[in-house]
């Protein structure tokens, strides 16, 4: 992989160190210019012009197909959407439950994750459990076989954990969550765009994910994989004229869609679906194995460096197997480390003052000379700091 070509796509980085592709990915220019080029064209020849309509319809296939490719899908499975949480909200609200029926989260799910199940415990009297994580694949699953019950309907997991960065052995829990009756849901927000994903060989059953973080694609934009045998368990909540594959008015009838276009309903920001179409096509074409070989040696000598400072603790795993380019640590430097890391030496990370976290989102694009320049502020101020 070549850095500086690959570095040459994004602008911000001639101006920042750029550390937060885990909130907000930057965008390339070619993803830019795309979104740039449809509004130009609208404003131009109009929303409604018939060949305007017809280039976005099929913008916004291609879009569809190129998230296909990305989950190794097919594209029938796959509904496009604005988000993650989107994407969880439509499994969440569509399958149908009954009080007392069981969803396992782990414990380190992000709000957009959780509050979809939370939610069903309060208008439907669902009982939502906590899975805590540990950085030792046998240790969860020993604790998830003990956490399901009868009454099990369904486990969620995040591929990688927000918080921590480890990476969670999906197929395993999807073996044994299928054993024992539930299905599988799997957050993808920190998993597409920075390693390869099959969700057949994950063997999930929903798989949510968005465009706007190690994609860098549009923000406001995802997709959702349904696999094809639960396509019709779960029911199209928001529904609308591009719900249907057949409306009836006078009839009073109106089926929805067979495959998973059921869950999009009516008007969307169109032009944003062509810009993720170039941003999945670039991940495609940069094959997602080959980042994950740029990015897991610089996380890991990250973490060994990170390690030296004083006052530094590392919540990520060691073990290269568990680990991704989200690497988590708390510290004791006084003040908003986040803040003070932009406002002084312009880089950005995630960081919450308050619990004294950081984050660091390690992409393809960054180099190691970076990650050298924030260790090395970090030892600085941490020496001050004793
Ligand atoms: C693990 C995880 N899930 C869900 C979300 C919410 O993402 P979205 O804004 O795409 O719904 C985030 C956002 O950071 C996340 O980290």
């Amino acid at each position: 992989m070549d850095i500086a070509s690959l570095r040459r796509e994004f602008p911000v980085l001639q101006h920042c160190i750029y550390l937060n592709c885990g909130t907000y990915g930057p965008l390339p220019t070619a993803v830019a210019d795309e979104l740039i080029r449809w509004y130009r064209r609208i404003e131009m020849e109009g929303s409604f012009a018939p060949e305007v309509l017809q280039d976005l319809h099929e913008e916004y296939e291609a879009a569809r197909r190129a998230a296909a490719a990305l989950l190794h899908a097919d594209p029938e499975e796959i509904a496009l959407t604005r988000n993650v949480s989107e994407g969880v909200n439509i499994v969440a609200n569509g399958l149908s439950w009954q009080p007392g029926d069981e969803v396992i989260l782990t414990d380190e799910e992000h709000p957009g994750g959780a509050c979809p199940w939370l939610n069903l415990a309060r208008r439907e009297g669902i009982v939502v459990k906590l899975l805590p994580l540990a950085n030792d694949v046998q240790v969860i699953l020993e604790r998830l076989e003990e956490l399901i019950t009868s009454r099990t309907r369904l486990v969620y997991v995040s591929h990688v954990s927000c918080q921590s960065g480890l990476r969670l052995p999906v197929a395993e829990i999807c073996d044994l969550a299928h054993r024992k009756g539930a299905l599988v849901m799997v957050d993808g927000a920190h998993s597409v765009g920075q390693f390869p994903v099959d969700v057949r060989s994950l063997r999930c059953d929903f798989y949510a994910a968005c465009g706007h973080k190690w994609i860098c694609g549009p923000q406001g934009t995802g997709f959702l994989y349904i696999r094809r045998e639960h396509l019709s368990d779960v029911e199209p909540i928001f529904v609308g004229w591009d719900t249907p594959m057949h409306f009836d008015l006078q009839g009073l009838a109106f089926e929805p869609r067979p495959d998973a276009r059921r869950f999009e309903y009516s008007t969307r920001p169109w032009p944003l679906y062509p810009a993720l179409r170039v941003a999945l096509e670039r991940i495609l074409a940069l094959d997602p194995a080959e980042i994950e070989r740029a990015i897991i040696p610089m996380a890991i000598a990250l973490k060994g460096a990170l390690i030296d400072i004083p006052g530094v603790k590392l919540i990520s795993p060691w073990d290269p197997s568990l680990s991704s380019g989200l690497v988590a640590f708390t510290h004791t430097i006084p003040g908003d480390l986040g803040q003070r890391l932009w406002e002084e030496h312009r880089i950005l990370v995630g960081a919450n003052k308050d619990r004294r976290w950081v984050r660091i989102s390690v992409n393809a694009y960054i180099s190691s000379e970076e990650l050298d320049l924030l260790v090395c502020v970090l030892r600085q101020l941490a020496e001050e700091a004793r």
